[in-house]
């Protein structure tokens, strides 16, 4: 797994308050889709264009576009939604398709309780958005999932991550190729023993939505 993070100024700021316990919901929100856009930024690096000609007032040129089929955007409910609009508008033109998966806080295994993904996912370039990597259970799940549906080029957009999480993804998707790419704003210290991320920023889900 290709792991980028995300390491900028703007991006620890934003983090930095959206880790503090004051921070409210509303703030928390826009806090996220800040976050989400610059991430973004990162993580479409190698999103698929093809050449696209023009003509400027000037002269014709060849410029690029975005390629078919478009690429497929996937939050993880609850908590990936507040990336969702954020990640949109850098990608205007991306499908949408929704995975909701929750952690069993007693086992900490993922457990997914909808699923609405295009019908064919075959050579489909997609990016999983999800605030929160702590075992990586729930990444692991899927990621597993959409590869197995055929999807070719997954890219994973995380605000925080905990390294317990990061070598549980890498090791569940060492076979998957081309390698899976995580682009994250920050890896933690380490989880404690709730599979809580350390520092991190308490339950995404909650904090969001309530
Ligand atoms: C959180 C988070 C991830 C998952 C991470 O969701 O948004 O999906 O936990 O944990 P893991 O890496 O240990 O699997 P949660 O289960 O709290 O659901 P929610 O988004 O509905 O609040």
């Amino acid at each position: 797994m290709r792991v980028i993070v995300a390491d900028h100024p703007l991006i620890t700021h934003k983090l930095t308050y959206l880790r503090d316990e004051r921070t409210d919901s509303p703030t928390f929100r826009r806090l996220a889709e800040e976050l989400v856009t610059l991430l973004a930024y990162e993580a479409t690096r190698d999103v698929r264009t093809e050449p696209f000609s023009i003509n400027t007032p000037v002269a014709p040129t060849v410029g690029i576009k975005l390629a078919n089929p478009k690429p497929l955007v996937v939050p993880i409910l609850r908590a990936g939604l507040g990336m969702l609009e954020g990640m949109v508008r850098l990608l205007p033109s991306a499908e949408v398709g929704f995975l909701g998966m929750m952690r069993n806080e007693e086992t900490l295994e993922a457990v997914t309780y909808a699923n609405r993904l295009p019908d064919d996912l075959s050579g489909r370039q997609v990016y999983v958005v999800d605030p929160m990597l702590a075992t990586g259970g729930t990444l692991a799940m899927a990621i597993e999932y959409l590869a197995e549906r055929g999807a070719r080029d997954i890219t994973c957009v995380t605000l925080l991550s905990a390294p317990e999480g990061i070598a549980a993804v890498e090791q569940a998707t060492r076979t998957i190729s081309p390698p899976v790419t995580l682009v994250t704003g920050a890896v933690d210290e380490r989880l404690n023993e709730h599979g809580y991320i350390v520092p991190g920023l308490g339950d995404a889900g909650d904090r969001l939505y309530g």
